[in-house]
């Protein structure tokens, strides 16, 4: 035809004009497909053993170690705010080489439990990191072998007893975050002869062996020396995401979660694709630091690009995304 690009007469070339639905806020937010609510954000939190005052890190601007007063403060403004949950981390005063700490009652994450369920009830969904790297003496997510390696079934009876206490504190969700083979499979039927039946669980299945963990590493004053290779994946691959997932659900996730988000969109989506459970996605301390440096050098602006990331991610699949801005991301989604 020579209706074309001359654009004269009827039928003038383009007739399909895909802007005329961005062309008002109205249109666009009638025709938006992804939409990111608090009620789908949780705040991981950390708390360190010992603290009187919070204290920042400096790796992560704006978030903090807690005190025991500060942490049940911050879990109430996490309620407020409306969010989803809160992932508790704790970082103890002493270390060994088993990790005794995390399974002691007393322990600073099973305090830390205590008090923001006291706090905040049922408001919001209260997680704990199940994993031993914060609380062993060598930094690893799991018990060492004579040779070095991590001993993946030693370490599973430990995350069983991890688990037991967890719940016992009253965590409504456990993160099971260590990669070891089997380890779902064992927190559940620990928790069930336990009788602990409605405690959740929410499977790190894929979680890969990331350098964007950097700055966590200081926030929990992490012990370790070497990497995680040989537990955590291999950031080359995608079907063993696949793999790893479909084990965990058999093995009674309630919850699957990708780790890190922003560089593993594809793999959210292919999860999202083969599971019939809730799909979460970790967007990490590396994640969230590097933004906010750019930012603060003016390179970014912040906040146009903080929502952004989390409509990616959850346009990638994920439903769930625990986040360090969860806060602040629910201020700019409600304003
Ligand atoms: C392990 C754990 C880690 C993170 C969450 N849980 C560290 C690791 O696997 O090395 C990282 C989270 C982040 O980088 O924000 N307990």
């Amino acid at each position: 035809s020579d209706a074309g690009v001359s654009g004269a007469g009827l039928g003038a070339f383009p007739q399909v004009r895909p802007r005329r639905l961005r062309r008002t806020a109205a249109m666009r937010r009638l025709v938006a497909q992804t939409h990111v609510e608090p009620s789908q954000l949780v705040l991981p939190l950390f708390v360190r053993e010992g603290l009187t005052e919070p204290r920042p890190i400096s790796s992560l601007p704006g978030v903090l170690q807690h005190s025991r007063d500060s942490l049940r403060k911050a879990a109430v403004s996490a309620a407020q705010a409306g969010l989803g949950g809160v992932m508790l981390f704790g970082v103890p005063a002493g270390r060994d080489e088993h990790g005794s700490a995390g399974c002691d009652p007393d322990g600073v994450l099973n305090v830390a439990i205590r008090d923001v369920v006291a706090e905040v009830g049922d408001a919001v969904v209260v997680m704990s990191d199940l994993c031993l790297d914060e609380f062993t003496s060598h930094g690893h997510c799991g018990l060492l072998a004579a040779d070095g390696t991590v001993d993946n079934d030693a370490t599973l009876a430990v995350y069983a007893q991890l688990a037991v206490a967890q719940a016992q504190a009253g965590a409504h969700m456990l993160g099971a975050s260590g990669m070891m083979d089997g380890q779902i499979g064992v927190v559940r039927s620990a928790l069930d002869a336990a009788g602990l039946t409605d405690t959740a669980v929410l499977a790190y299945a894929a979680k890969y062996a990331s350098a964007f963990f950097g700055p966590f590493r200081e926030a929990v004053e992490s012990a370790l020396t070497g990497d995680r290779l040989g537990y955590q994946q291999d950031p080359a691959n995608l079907t063993e995401s696949l793999r790893e997932v479909r084990l965990d659900v058999a093995e009674g996730a309630d919850i699957v979660m990708v780790k890190p988000a922003l560089p593993y969109l594809d793999v959210i989506s292919e999860v999202r694709r083969i599971v019939d459970v809730p799909v979460a996605a970790y967007q990490v301390s590396g994640e969230y630091a590097m933004v906010e440096a750019a930012a603060a050098n003016g390179w970014l602006e912040r906040d146009r690009v903080v929502l952004e990331t989390l409509t990616s991610i959850r346009r990638a699949g994920a439903q769930i995304i625990v986040t360090y801005w969860a806060v602040d991301a629910a201020r700019l989604l409600t304003r």
